[in-house]
């Protein structure tokens, strides 16, 4: 059987950090209420003129470097996003045309802090499937463009960066259950919360941006039942107990949300990667974002059962377990 198999990982921050004291200074916050709530102390804000495409560029070259392959041996980008450079075309053609690549297909993906989820299950389905071979998946964002910076509540909250996966199609023996590659993916939407956490500008109804608006509380009280049960379906289909997983790298949003769920599924919090606190919520970028940081903390190695896991607008939700 094939698999996924992730042979490359890049990732990019903007050059300026921007901490809680800044914000302190442009809307009536304090740096002990952003930790307390949340546990960020800062995040990275995109220059002018720097764009979501430059991001996801500089983090698809660094993981096709840490891969050692060549751009042109890609057959598939899919960049997950929710602040793309234009309305359209895709992203992810911005990033095919910077790498050389004129072959295969580049498209984006839109599922706001699940879209690397997202991402990673559509590249899976096309390599397991046959029709890709070597996938980027990238998640890029620039949430700095879309926030309303006279909003405490939510200005706070985000950050922009990118990271990206480079997923290989490798030939497996279906009986051994411990050959590296994704082993599960499982996605969930319900529409019903589509005003909980959405923008309020779009092309088709006020022909605007528009900016990030956002029900905390509401937010806050679903992610960690909805986090938690799609993760022990995940673990459940592989087969898998909670404390065989070697890592956790969930979303990073909150603090709270993130050691809320560990605690629910019964997972140690010393296996839980936690960087919102230097990053934000970088939205579809926070998981790869994390993933780069376990490698550079030593904490990541070849052959660890791995959960990733997220949550954003829509609501949308879900889980990947792989073997690194
Ligand atoms: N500084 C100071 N005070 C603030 C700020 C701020 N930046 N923001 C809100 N407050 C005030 C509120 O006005 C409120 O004041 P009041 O009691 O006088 O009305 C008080 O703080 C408490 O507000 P709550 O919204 O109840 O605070 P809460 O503890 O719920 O924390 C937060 C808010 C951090 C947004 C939390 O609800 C949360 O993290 N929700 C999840 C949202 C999220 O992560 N979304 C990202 C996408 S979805 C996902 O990734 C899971």
């Amino acid at each position: 059987m094939r698999r996924a198999v992730v042979e490359g990982l890049g990732i990019y921050l903007p050059k300026r950090a921007v901490t809680n004291a800044e914000l302190a200074a442009m809307v009536d916050t304090t740096d002990e209420w952003i930790v307390e709530r949340t546990g960020i102390k800062k995040r990275h804000i995109a220059a002018d003129g720097e764009f979501t495409s430059h991001l996801a560029i500089n983090s698809a070259k660094a993981a096709l470097a840490d891969a050692g392959m060549e751009a042109r041996e890609i057959d598939l980008i899919i960049l997950a996003t929710s602040t793309p450079d234009n309305t359209f075309p895709a992203t992810a053609t911005a990033v095919q045309e910077a790498l050389g690549i004129t072959h295969g297909a580049a498209f984006d993906v839109q599922a706001v802090c699940s879209g690397f989820i997202y991402a990673m299950t559509t590249a899976n389905s096309f390599i397991v499937s046959g029709q890709a071979n070597n996938v980027l998946v990238i998640g890029a964002e620039t949430f700095s463009r879309i926030l309303d910076w006279k909003d405490r509540t939510t200005c706070v909250l985000f950050g922009d960066g990118a990271g990206a996966l480079v997923l290989c199609g490798t030939e497996v023996d279906e009986a051994n259950d411990d050959n590296r590659g994704i082993h599960v993916c499982r996605l969930r939407s319900d529409g019903r919360y589509k005003d909980k956490l959405y923008v309020d500008g779009g092309p088709s109804t006020t022909k605007t941006v528009g900016h990030l608006r956002m029900e905390g509380r509401e937010v806050f009280k679903h992610a960690v039942n909805n986090i938690a049960s799609v993760m022990q379906e995940t673990l459940d289909e592989a087969g898998v107990k909670p404390t065989d997983v070697d890592l956790f790298v969930p979303h990073q949003a909150n603090v709270r949300i993130l050691e809320g769920t560990a605690r629910k599924i019964g997972l140690d919090l010393e296996k839980v990667v936690i960087t919102v606190g230097e990053h934000g919520n970088t939205s579809a970028a926070s998981v790869p974002l994390a993933l780069g940081v376990a490698i550079e903390q030593h904490r990541l190695r070849k052959g660890d059962l791995v959960l990733l896991e997220a949550m954003g607008g829509g609501f949308t939700w879900g889980a990947v377990l792989l073997r690194w």
